[in-house]
């Protein structure tokens, strides 16, 4: 299989060549760029110094037509709309990195985004690229529009809680804390260096973007389940915090009143969902310096960390995720779902630990 990264010189699509590059089933044929054209890869990612000569290119459909089977598009939102109908009338499978094609309803679409999204008729056609919860879909999917990175952390948390039916679905609290390379190697005054260091910076205590789409998932494990009468309803925060990379969702969920609280109800409801999961793990040990998921330990892989805590007193559980945003909040699941796409083994390219110690 050729590949191709539209817009490597971004911090998603970088992660993207990382990953692809040593990735055993794939040839990482075509990166671009429209300020460095010409320029190699590593003139802007110095870790690739004697690595790769691969050079940035100018894009356009027919090159990436001539020169890939798949591409992976890591443009912004709103930019990526516009690039995928002609990628897919030249037979490609895109892999989408952006948000343009996360969400179902083109309604949510517009309110979260505050624009009318171009082309509403592919957003059926898109497979939500997490592969822990769609995977069967995945397979046969020509347009993947990977999950975002704190509705990611957020899912992998929750999901089997909801889908045991064990905590009230109405009443979802997620605090998430980001690295800086979530805001992308762009940079403004909020995103500059002696703003965000030495903080947590608290940026979006309602209506981020990601809510649409945690709410989204979730209720779609109830309509799997036959709950068709309930919806779930998330209230999302985020902070930034002294990172680069990491993202950690804190969730405060509460048993559903016919539920009664037990750890052992909890560790069945996730093994059940990851104990065949390759890149999920969890996380709860009694002893031990790292009890709970630490962004430390996951930092650079394509692992997400989950764990829990029960606090009787308050019927409710602390829900613990963590991940890399750059890796397993994106361009990690993106390779995953083109393994699953293209029948590669799941883990291919992938299997590799964090540092320990960071
Ligand atoms: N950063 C994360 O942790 C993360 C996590 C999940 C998803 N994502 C998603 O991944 C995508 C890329 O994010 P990022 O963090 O890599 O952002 P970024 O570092 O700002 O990179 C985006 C790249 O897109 C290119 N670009 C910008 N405007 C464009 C336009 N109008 N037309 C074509 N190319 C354009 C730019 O490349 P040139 O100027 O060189 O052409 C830029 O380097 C976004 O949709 C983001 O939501 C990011």
């Amino acid at each position: 299989m050729e590949v191709g990264v539209i817009a490597a010189s971004g911090y998603a699509g970088g992660e993207a060549v990382r990953l692809l590059s040593y990735h055993p089933n794939v040839d990482l044929t075509y990166i671009t760029s429209r300020k460095l054209i010409s320029k190699y890869f590593h003139s802007i990612y110095p870790n690739f110094r004697k690595i790769s000569n691969l050079k940035f290119e100018e894009y356009n459909v027919e090159k990436a037509k001539e020169k890939c089977d798949i591409v992976f598009l890591a443009v912004p939102h709103g930019v990526s709309q516009d690039m995928v109908p002609g990628l897919l009338e030249a037979g490609l499978k895109v892999i989408d990195l952006s948000a343009d094609f996360r969400l179902k309803d083109k309604t949510i679409y517009q309110h979260y985004y505050k624009k009318e999204h171009s082309h509403p008729e592919l957003l059926d056609n898109a497979v939500y690229g997490l592969p822990e919860l769609h995977r069967e879909e995945i397979k046969n999917a020509n347009l993947i529009a990977v999950a975002g990175c704190h509705a990611s952390s957020a899912i992998y948390g929750l999901y089997p809680l909801v889908n045991e039916n064990l905590i009230e679905v109405s009443n979802i609290i997620v605090d998430s804390k980001t690295g800086s390379s979530g805001s992308g190697a762009g940079f403004n005054e909020s995103t500059h260096h002696p703003i965000r260091a030495n903080s947590i910076r608290p940026y979006k205590m309602t209506g981020h973007r990601h809510t649409a789409e945690i709410e989204q998932e979730l209720t779609c494990i109830l309509q799997k389940n036959k709950k068709l009468n309930q919806q779930v309803k998330v209230g999302f925060s985020a902070h930034g915090v002294n990172l680069v990379r990491g993202i950690l969702s804190t969730s405060h969920v509460f048993f559903n009143e016919t539920q009664e609280i037990d750890e052992k109800i909890l560790f069945k409801a996730y093994r059940m969902a990851y104990d065949k999961e390759p890149f999920i793990r969890l996380i709860n040990q009694k002893i031990g310096t790292f009890r709970l998921p630490d962004p430390k330990l996951i930092s650079g892989t394509n692992y997400s960390d989950v764990g829990f805590q029960i606090d009787k007193r308050m019927n409710r559980i602390v829900v613990l995720c963590t991940l890399d945003n750059l890796v397993k909040g994106t361009a990690g699941n993106a390779v995953q779902c083109m393994n699953i796409m293209c029948g590669f083994p799941e883990r291919s390219g992938l299997e590799f630990p964090g540092f320990f110690p960071l």
